[in-house]
């Protein structure tokens, strides 16, 4: 069983990543949740974490994390995920608090202490990676891999930038410079899956309250995504990354580089992914190209209703 941390800023579309980690289908196995500033402040999206693992019962400590980038101020995206961070559902207040411990210590804590390497799991800004990395650069070789979403070809925060990167791009060249294995699931792959109508109404035949929860995400996802960008369907983004760990025959991944921009005037934050191998540099980076989207919806929803089997 493969070790985990969900570094996430639950978030819509980390809430369905968390749902996907925590079934019974997972061979995961959860250390901890920390979260990120990133969609909306890092307090709610804390406040959003727990009480998530609380419908899942899902019993794993949740970290709070970075209250924002390490260098520039905070970006939020309150028109995507609404003033909570994740408008739509109204679950009960958390009864558990979060730890004391702040996510950076415990990422350093667990992996240091874990006797089998850990997989970190980003679906937020990379600050609280970087932020471990710098403080202790030991943990590199106990680190399996790093699954991330962010980045792509295009970008959906500035032309050029996908959010999660644009956000910390300063944490994000720590990380994709940092020789730990990466997995990247940029906007190239989830924009491969769109909840639009359909999906939404073959999953509005499922009764069970994990995919109630689930539809009431998407039916507000969904109709953020047409008023800000026009266009029918949320893409899951965050959902990539733990499917990709439950089943990475899903994705066709490819062995390139990735280097971040940071000085660009129009290209802040961009991935620049080195798709026909024009600058030689090493090889950082499996990049998703693409997925199966049968098989992807398929089995999401035999995840679905193995939490109604309970
Ligand atoms: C990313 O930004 C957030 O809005 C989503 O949760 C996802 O992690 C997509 O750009
Ligand atoms: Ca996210």
């Amino acid at each position: 069983k493969r070790k985990v941390i969900l570094d996430c800023d639950p978030g819509h579309d980390d809430a369905i990543s968390i749902i996907i980690a925590a079934s019974g289908r997972s061979p995961l196995v959860i250390l901890g949740v920390t979260t990120v500033a990133g969609n909306v402040e890092v307090e709610k999206n804390t406040v959003n974490a727990l009480k998530i693992c609380e419908l899942l019962e899902l019993d794993v400590p949740v970290y709070q994390g970075a209250s924002g980038p390490m260098v520039k101020p905070s970006e939020i995206a309150t028109e995507i995920h609404g003033d909570t961070g994740m408008d739509g559902p109204v679950l009960p207040e958390p009864v558990k608090t979060k730890e004391a411990q702040h996510a950076v210590d415990f990422i350093i804590a667990s992996i240091r202490s874990s006797k089998e390497k850990v997989t970190l799991v980003p679906t937020g800004p990379l600050t609280n990676i970087a932020l471990a990395l710098i403080k202790a650069p030991d943990i590199k070789n106990n680190i399996e891999e790093i699954v991330l979403m962010g980045g792509g070809t295009f970008g959906n925060w500035t032309p050029a930038a996908e959010f999660n990167i644009y956000v910390d791009a300063e944490a994000a060249k720590v990380v994709f410079e940092s020789g730990v294995p990466l997995a990247m699931f940029g906007l190239d792959v989830t924009h491969q899956v769109m909840a639009d109508k359909d999906i939404r109404q073959r999953f509005s035949r499922l009764e069970g309250e994990i995919a109630i929860f689930v539809n009431e995400l998407l039916e507000f996802f969904g109709r953020a995504y047409k008023d800000h960008f026009g266009f029918e369907g949320g893409p899951i983004h965050d959902a990539c990354t733990t499917m990709y760990l439950l089943e990475p025959d899903l994705f066709d991944m490819k062995h390139v580089n990735v280097s971040i921009e940071t000085k660009g005037e129009f290209t802040y934050g961009m991935t620049a992914v080195d798709l026909l191998g024009t600058t030689g540099l090493e090889l950082n980076t499996l990049f998703a190209e693409s997925v199966d989207q049968e098989k992807f919806w398929n089995l999401f929803e035999e995840i679905l209703i193995s939490y109604e089997e309970g």
